[in-house]
């Protein structure tokens, strides 16, 4: 991590505000950005995991810290807001499944979806999207899915929230792109994270062309390439990474 790329020198010094990054796919593109030599702000509701995910940052030399927030709460994003500041990047990352029969989905669940994978993106660049346009650069990456262009039983509801979030990302487009600010979402398949979802993990994993679910470091890879100036004429995109599940 001590030694310099040429293209790190863009990144340098910039700061990345990675939500739901105390685990899974968020842990893994917090470390992803930090060995790109960005200061990473670890968010998410549990303090304990924060911690864990801004020590394995700080021992491999990178800088990090953690602020607790819960993003289904309009307050806990203004008071993230407020104690974040300004950033360079922000990952839309934090999110919610809850699959089920159409007819058994609970109310509480369907709106705690979309307050966590729509509302809480949406806000979240109204309060740090100005400040990115205002100095002419910027960088918001929204991880969708590929439910969001499938139809998969049982995740109805789950896919809707994710195909909000890729409207949001073309709505930011055609809002943004003048100030300089660009917006690409990341689709991944399925990726090996809860340890408790691995059966639907795997038998979603038979579903793609490569017969196999991604590690977190792979939805990471291309995170880290999308906010890079290599990807700078990038925007409004939606990238599959999901082992060619929606090409076939
Ligand atoms: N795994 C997959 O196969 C897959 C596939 C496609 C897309 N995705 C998407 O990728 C993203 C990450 O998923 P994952 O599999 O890595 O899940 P995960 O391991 O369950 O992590 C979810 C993260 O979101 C945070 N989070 C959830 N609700 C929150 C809230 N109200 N406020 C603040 N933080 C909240 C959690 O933080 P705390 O626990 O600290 O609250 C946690 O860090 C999600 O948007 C998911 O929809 C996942």
């Amino acid at each position: 991590m001590s030694v310099e790329r040429e293209d790190d020198f863009d990144l340098h010094r910039m700061t990345a505000l990675v939500t739901g990054a105390t685990s899974g796919i968020g842990r893994a593109v917090a470390k992803r950005l930090a060995a790109d030599v960005m200061s990473v702000v670890v968010t998410g509701r549990n303090a304990q995991r924060g911690a864990e995910t801004v020590n394995e940052i700080t021992e491999a030399g990178g800088q990090a810290r953690f602020v607790e927030a819960d993003l289904e709460d309009p307050a806990g994003i203004d008071r993230l807001a407020a104690e974040v500041g300004e950033i360079d990047v922000l990952v839309n990352n934090a999110g919610r499944a809850v699959w089920a029969p159409t007819e058994e989905m609970r109310v509480s669940d369907y709106d705690a979806m979309f307050a966590s994978n729509v509302r809480a993106p949406f806000f979240l660049v109204a309060a740090f999207a100005p400040a990115m346009a205002a100095k002419g650069s910027g960088s918001v990456i929204n991880i969708g899915s590929m439910a969001g262009s499938l139809g998969l039983a049982n995740a109805a509801a789950y896919g809707a929230t994710k195909a909000a979030l890729a409207a949001l990302t073309r709505g930011w487009t055609a809002e943004y792109s003048g100030r300089g600010v660009r917006f690409n979402t990341v689709a991944p398949g399925p990726v090996h994270t809860r340890p408790e979802a691995r059966d639907l993990f795997d038998a979603l994993a038979e579903t793609t062309a490569m017969k196999r679910a991604a590690q977190p470091a792979e939805i990471a890879e291309a995170v880290a390439f999308l906010v890079s100036p290599k990807a700078g004429y990038i925007t409004g995109a939606t990238i599959a990474v999901d082992g060619g599940r929606t090409a076939i």
